[in-house]
């Protein structure tokens, strides 16, 4: 018995040291349309990754091809948010329900689509507004937003260094893929509203 305990809270202990991804929602090891077994693969591949996407880190995936989503605007908005920019078109090739699952590593003819709360659509007006410059400039046009040059995100840098993409705010700007520890692969634990409050000055 003693010897089980241990060997369980050894596995704890190292799930929780380098294993965020694995076993979470982004964990593909374990489906059906992956016989690879790997978890990386199916957004990445060491060799001819895809160039579709400038910046994109060694692409494996399928990118989605829709030119216009439906963006979210509001009477008290001071950004211009654009078109989904690089990073967040990674996430859009699976969230926004119109690319594949099992469409990486060339293949084009998948039939698993997202589905369920997962599936964000070509619709984002209803989602946090994603895809514009977050700077000086703008959190003083804002009034409620901290300068993300010079406030510390609590992760170990500025909110510029640690989740703007080229000064941009994308959906990696609140979620880490690969780190599940928040749940909803959120950057930062959302009690007490911590995430939204390292950005908004409320
Ligand atoms: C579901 C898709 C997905 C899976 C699976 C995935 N990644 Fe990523 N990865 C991304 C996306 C999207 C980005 C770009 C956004 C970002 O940097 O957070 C990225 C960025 C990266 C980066 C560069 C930025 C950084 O965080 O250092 C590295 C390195 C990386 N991934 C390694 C891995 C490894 C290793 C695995 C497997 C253990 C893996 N990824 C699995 C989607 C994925
Ligand atoms: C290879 C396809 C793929 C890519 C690329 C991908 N996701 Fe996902 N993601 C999924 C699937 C599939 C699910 C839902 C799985 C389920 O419901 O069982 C999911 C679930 C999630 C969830 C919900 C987690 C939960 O606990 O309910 C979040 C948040 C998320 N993804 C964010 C992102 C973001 C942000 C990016 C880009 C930085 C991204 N994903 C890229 C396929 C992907
Ligand atoms: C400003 C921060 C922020 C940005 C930007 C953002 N998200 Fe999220 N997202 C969240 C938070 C917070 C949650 C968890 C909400 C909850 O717990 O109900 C979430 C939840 C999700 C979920 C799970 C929904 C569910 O109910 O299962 C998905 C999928 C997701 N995000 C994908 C994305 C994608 C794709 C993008 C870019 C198009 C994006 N997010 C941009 C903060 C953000
Ligand atoms: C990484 C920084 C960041 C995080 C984290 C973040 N936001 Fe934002 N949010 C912004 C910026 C920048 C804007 C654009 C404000 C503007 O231009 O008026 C914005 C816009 C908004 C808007 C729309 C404002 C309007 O005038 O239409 C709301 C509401 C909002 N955020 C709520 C939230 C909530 C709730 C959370 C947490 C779940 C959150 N935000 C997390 C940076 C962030």
């Amino acid at each position: 018995m003693k010897n089980i305990t241990l060997v369980s809270l050894m596995i704890l202990f190292t799930n929780i040291g380098i294993a965020q991804i694995t076993g979470s929602k982004h964990d593909f090891s374990g489906n059906a349309w992956n016989t690879s077994g790997q978890i990386c693969i199916v957004c990445h591949t060491p060799h001819n990754a895809d160039l579709t996407v400038a910046t994109a880190p060694l692409w494996n995936h399928d990118i989605t091809s829709v030119a216009a989503y439906t963006l979210y605007s509001s009477a008290t908005l001071d950004a211009t948010v654009g078109q989904p920019g690089n990073e967040s078109k990674l996430c859009l090739s699976c969230h926004d329900g119109t690319v594949a699952l099992e469409n990486f590593g060339g293949t084009t003819s998948g039939t698993n689509f997202i589905t369920g709360s997962a599936l964000v659509g070509t619709d984002i007006s209803d989602d946090h507004p994603i895809s514009f410059v977050y700077d000086a400039a703008l959190a003083a046009a804002d009034g409620g937003l901290h300068d993300p040059a010079t406030t510390s995100s609590g992760l170990g840098s500025t909110i510029s260094d640690d989740m703007l993409f080229a000064s941009r705010m994308e959906c990696a700007s609140c979620h880490d893929v690969h780190d599940n520890v928040n749940g909803m692969f959120l950057r930062i634990n959302n009690a007490g509203s911590a995430l939204c409050l390292t950005c908004h000055d409320k």
